[in-house]
């Protein structure tokens, strides 16, 4: 097996940050103008997550690519962090948003597109009812809300590297392996780590109290799911089909049809976030792998990147929902003024209909296979102790000869280094990757060429490394 000479992966890091910091003085100095007005530097403050002493900034995005405002040109899988999975300029989106934007932005009102959204969600992921919302963090605090408030109980489980948006109870999945049961505190909607607070408290229908909580649990642990559902207190578990934001985690063979048993079993509900695995295909993974989530939510990309996100609910579940007045499931089923809003859902129903089509993903499936297989090739011929995963139209390499199982071992594979020096480096030949993995998403408008591209510059990396 090929060992990793760590004195050359420093100076490579070194030498690509000089490359970096030399071929973008125009953002390097945005950045610098940034730090008097912005929290960061930055508007957003998870885009400071890149690579390099500053982001790029953007002059405009075309398709699969995007050039930034010193002229570099990028083939962009990192697309938003999947917002943008459906390329930057998708016509149809453009074509809707445009004649929309002619009639208006948002009304407090329905137009009749989200009728076509509603029927379009329920045929692609089996759910009959749908809320819209702005983000996929929303649409999960309102599932959280939703669950809650039909169970009558407090505490979720997420599992050891999940993350699900800005939702205060699901952050504890990310930050560590801070593994259920532990001394009681630990989980508490307050929580102290590190000398941090963690306060889960603004999702509506939660009473901000100590005795609720999130039970963190690790994927693919059928044991530690039983002994936690069987306090049968828990509101409902929130998970994805396979993980995404440790880097890839599938789940193993049956571990969906158990988790789905034991929830019931235990009368808690099943809460599926389709948000990246939709890159799966056009159903996402719900309905091809039987999934049968009592309430479901996507965002992202659904609407081409225009803040739009859904949230979507089973039979039971609307019928409590319904016998509640309305004002009283307004509070969990939440939303906001923008919500809902003409703008978004006309680039919703374009995107669905035009976009994300069965045609879309069996082109970026394709590619993205083809991907991987030149990365594995690499991987392989070089005997190096890495591997490659695909997920549709998304796929990942990591620094472990094996996948990881769950969070934990997903967190053990983590190389800081190589992984700092593989973002530079494709960035200095024109490539985005998507941080804080090394992970790439196959866009529409990519083309064999690019690729070839991306595995040529594989090559050449490991070939410096080797
Ligand atoms: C699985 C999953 N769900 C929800 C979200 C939240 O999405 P947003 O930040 O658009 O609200 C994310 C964000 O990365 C995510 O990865």
């Amino acid at each position: 097996m090929t060992t990793i000479n760590r004195t050359k992966v420093k100076e490579l890091i070194q030498r690509e940050n000089e490359r970096y910091a030399d071929e973008r003085p125009k953002s390097r100095e945005l950045f610098e103008q940034a730090q008097s007005s912005l929290i960061f530097g930055v508007p957003m403050a998870g885009m400071n997550e890149w690579v390099g002493d500053f982001p790029i900034y953007v002059e405009a995005g075309d398709g699969a690519y995007l050039t930034d405002v010193d002229g570099n040109r990028y083939l962009d899988l990192c697309l938003g962090d999947s917002g943008s999975m459906c390329g930057h300029t998708p016509q149809a989106t453009i074509d809707a948003v445009t004649t929309q934007i002619n009639r208006g932005f948002t009304f407090w009102l329905p137009t009749e597109d989200s009728i076509w959204v509603g029927k379009e969600l329920t045929r692609r992921f089996g759910l009959p009812y749908w809320q819209v919302y702005l983000r996929a963090s929303d649409a999960n605090n309102a599932a959280l809300s939703v669950a809650r408030d039909v169970t009558q109980r407090y505490p979720i489980i997420v599992f050891n590297g999940s993350y699900h948006g800005h939702v205060p109870e699901s952050r504890l999945g990310l930050m560590n392996d801070n593994i259920w049961p532990e001394p009681r505190g630990k989980h508490d909607m307050v929580d102290i780590r590190d000398g941090v607070v963690w306060r889960g408290t603004h999702a509506q229908g939660i009473e901000p109290t100590t005795s609720t909580g999130t039970r963190v649990i690790d994927f693919n642990d059928l044991d530690a799911l039983e002994k936690a559902l069987s306090t049968e207190d828990i509101a409902c578990v929130l998970c994805e089909p396979a993980m995404t934001n440790v880097g890839i985690i599938m789940p193993d063979p049956g571990y969906h049809e158990q988790l789905r048993r034991l929830t019931r079993k235990y009368g808690t509900l099943l809460i599926i976030d389709e948000t990246h695995t939709i890159c799966g295909g056009p159903y996402g993974y719900t309905k091809p792998w039987k999934l049968e989530p009592d309430i479901y939510t996507i965002g992202k990309p659904v609407a081409g990147g225009i803040p739009t996100a859904f949230m979507g609910i089973g039979e039971d579940v609307q019928k409590v929902l319904q016998s509640q007045k309305v004002g009283k499931a307004l509070k969990s089923i939440g939303g906001g003024t923008l919500s809902g809003n003409a703008l978004s859902l006309a680039a919703a129903r374009a995107t669905l209909e035009h976009v994300l089509t069965e045609a879309t993903y069996e082109y970026t499936i394709s590619l993205c296979e083809k991907l991987v297989d030149g990365v594995d090739g690499i991987i392989k011929a070089n005997d190096l102790p890495w591997h490659v995963l695909r997920l549709g139209c998304r796929a990942e390499w990591r620094w472990s000869k094996t996948p990881p199982r769950n969070g934990k071992e997903a967190r053990a594979a983590t190389d800081s280094a190589l992984h700092e020096l593989v973002h530079l480096y494709f960035m200095n030949r024109g490539i985005l990757l998507t941080p804080p993995h090394s992970m790439v998403l196959i866009p529409p408008e990519c083309t064999v060429e690019d690729i070839d591209h991306h595995n040529s510059v594989f090559a050449e990396f490991v070939s410096e490394l080797v």
